[in-house]
């Protein structure tokens, strides 16, 4: 590994890309969900959408939605991401900034209810989760009032909603918690700091009950659905990778751990397949929020008027 300090994953060029494993849920690698999801609702691509994405990280899934773009707007609070997006999409606008943030610049940019597709892939936990903690290579420290927090976040998902024009859709992929992988995970983290509301299925928990507050009240309908699948590594060191530099992000407490070392190579020795690399189950929440005015327009064509 060529770069091991603290966030090198999102931080320095070149690492995310090198470290990602792909996944597969049901047989469909991720990117092809969203390619599929877009074929299903769109037909062919005609570069007719103002589609925003969030956390757009080197543009992995960008290239499914791009050619759907007559205009595109990528946000991610990684400079280094932002310049490998910037590269690769010459005619995309580009933000660089946390994804509250770059929601509310939108917002004070007159961008509310504008965009036909708002997406983000795998990245939404991140500045749902910043609303209650802070994690820097020092540690986490939790923010002083939860409750506050709580209500931040769910304003914050609700600007969301907020950016989707009448007919259109906020898309979002969401790490499942629940998997072993991912409770893995969620013990390294535990001996960091613990986690809100008991484990970091709460950023879930915080976008999903939100969405069910907007269509409660009339804005869209939200359908939400867990895939099950994979998560798969050539070899045995690009598992470890996998967890060090992706879950683990280098953190320095959890990089000299011992204890989690031998906990990650047992959890690897498990799923490995001879000659066939790591196959880690993984979960992944499919989320798509339509913004129509419930229940009035959620009829099908031959029953409403
Ligand atoms: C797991 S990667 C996903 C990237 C891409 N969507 C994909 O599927 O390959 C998460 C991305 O979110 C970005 N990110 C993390 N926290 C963020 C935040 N608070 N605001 C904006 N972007 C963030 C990272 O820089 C990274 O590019």
């Amino acid at each position: 590994m060529t770069n091991s300090s603290f966030r090198a994953v999102y931080e320095t060029a070149g690492i995310y890309d090198k470290l990602l494993l792909r996944h597969f849920y049901v047989g469909t690698e991720d990117i092809d969900l969203v390619a599929d999801w877009l074929t299903e609702h769109y037909a062919a691509p005609s570069a007719s959408l103002n589609i925003v994405e969030f956390g757009c990280g080197t543009g992995r899934i960008t290239d499914a939605i791009a050619p759907y773009a007559r205009n595109l707007v990528l946000a991610d609070y990684s400079e280094t991401m932002v310049a490998a997006v910037a590269q690769k999409f010459p005619d995309a606008q580009t933000i660089c900034a946390d994804t509250g943030d770059a929601v509310t610049s939108l917002i004070a940019a007159d961008r509310a209810s504008t965009f036909d597709l708002v997406t983000a892939f795998w990245s939404l936990s991140y500045p749902i989760g910043e609303f209650f903690e802070e994690l820097s290579s020092a540690g986490v420290r939790p923010q002083r009032d939860q409750a506050v927090a709580a209500d931040q976040a769910r304003k914050f998902v609700l600007d969301l909603v907020g950016l989707v024009a009448p007919g259109g859709h906020l898309l979002t992929m969401l790490f499942d918690a629940e998997s072993p992988e991912q409770q893995l995970v969620t013990q390294a983290w535990e001996t960091v700091a613990p986690f809100p509301d008991g484990g970091r299925a709460y950023t879930r928990h915080v976008l999903i009950d939100a969405l069910r507050d907007a269509e409660n009240r009339g804005d869209g309908t939200l359908t939400h659905t867990r895939l099950g699948g994979v998560a798969w590594a050539p070899t045995r060191a690009a598992a470890r990778d996998w967890f060090f530099g992706v879950h683990f992000k280098h953190h320095p407490q959890l990089l000299g751990d011992r204890d989690l070392e031998q906990v990650v190579e047992e959890f690897i020795d498990e799923y490995h397949m001879p000659n066939c690399g790591v196959a880690l189950p993984s979960g992944v929440h499919f989320i798509d929020f339509h913004a129509v005015a419930h229940p009035r327009a959620s009829l099908p064509d031959g029953l409403a008027s």
